[in-house]
């Protein structure tokens, strides 16, 4: 497709057709939108084809010095982070986080790699609820570039597709998660959501995650890139597993690191307000605003169990075995480890 270009240095590369009649196979199913799979740069980072326009725009986008990022591999926590992170900065304004959507407070600005196809259009454009939500997501990269400061802007693009200057420029949080519990939240979200057209089972699912075939893996690759910046003063790198277990210190972690002063009390209501049934119920946060619409399948829901080590119900001794010669490869050469969770 696109060699690499001043504007954008890696190289995109479509499937060869082997490969996509391959993985097609599995996402055939009724209301599915996705036309082709691209490959990007020398890590092979993998994504919907509408990301080859989005990409050199966002790699080439200014960053603010008061912006505040949430960046994640998908399913890792994004959204109870990015409340967290959001109320923190904005001194816990309740009442404007229940009028205005977080995916308006914190846009996701490579949402529009899913949608940008004529099949979408199409697909999409049957009632003006539909196409108006399609809009709004495809205008997530217009709506991030004509924010009013601070922005709080959500990726789960790895450092390396982002803007060169972010990590110099303005305060970055990733929170990583098991890969195996991301796995089984991630297989859920594409069965939830429809216009994947999703069709496999669980132990497909996992073949093509452990493969690199599954939206913004390499996982591993994905997450070291923001472990190996752990140390920068404008990282703050956090992991599911630690909010779980201990919320209050999380939340006193993104304060300081914020540059905010929290009481007891306010950390103690944040606390009340992220807890995963209260979040669940949240109509500002929890997707339901997407039920009914041809974005979702009705059944299933974006805040799923809030759990960590559910994955052990998924897997099978074969895929256990799997699971461990594929951390021990990846983690091979890092220090990365994951929480050990009880
Ligand atoms: P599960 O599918 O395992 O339940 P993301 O926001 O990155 O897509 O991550 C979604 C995952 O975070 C889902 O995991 C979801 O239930 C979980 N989650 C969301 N809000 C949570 C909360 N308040 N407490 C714990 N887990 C939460």
């Amino acid at each position: 497709m696109n060699s690499g270009t001043k504007d954008y240095p890696y190289e995109i590369k479509n499937l060869d057709p082997e490969e996509h009649a391959k993985v097609f196979k599995q996402f055939n199913a009724d209301g599915g939108v996705l036309e082709d799979f691209i490959r990007v740069g020398p890590k092979g980072y993998w994504f919907p084809c509408g990301f080859a326009e989005l990409a050199p725009k966002i790699y080439n986008m200014e960053v603010r010095p008061d912006d505040v990022w949430v960046i994640t591999f998908p399913k890792s926590g994004t959204t109870w982070t990015q409340e967290l992170v959001w109320q923190v900065a904005n001194d816990f304004n309740y009442a404007k986080a229940k009028d205005i959507p977080l995916w308006n407070r914190f846009p996701f600005i490579e949402f529009a790699l899913f949608f940008n196809e004529e099949k979408a259009q199409k697909e999409f454009g049957c009632d003006e609820e539909n196409k108006a939500m399609l809009d709004a997501a495809n205008k997530k990269f217009d709506q991030v570039s004509t924010m009013q400061s601070p922005r709080f802007i959500k990726s789960h693009l790895p450092l390396s597709l982002l803007p060169p200057a972010l990590l110099d420029s303005c305060r970055v949080v990733h929170v990583a998660r098991d890969p195996r519990d991301v796995a089984v939240s991630y297989y859920h979200h594409y069965h939830f959501f429809r216009f994947y057209g999703y069709s496999g089972n669980f132990k497909q699912f996992w073949n093509l995650f452990i493969e690199n075939r599954i939206d913004w893996t390499p996982y591993f690759e994905n997450v070291k890139e923001s472990w190996r910046m752990r140390n920068h003063p404008n990282m703050l790198f956090l992991f599911y597993e630690d909010a779980l277990r201990d919320l209050p210190s999380t939340v006193k972690r993104v304060a300081a690191f914020l540059g905010k002063a929290v009481t007891e009390e306010q950390v103690s209501r944040l606390c009340e307000h992220l807890a995963f049934a209260n979040f669940k119920k949240n109509l500002s946060v929890n997707y339901d605003i997407l039920k009914d619409t041809r974005f979702v399948r009705n059944e299933g829901s974006f805040m799923r169990k809030g759990k960590a080590g559910g994955w052990r119900e998924y897997f099978d001794e074969e895929m256990l075995q799997q699971a461990q010669r594929w951390m021990e490869h990846n983690l091979r050469d890092t220090d990365l480890t994951f929480p050990s969770v009880v």
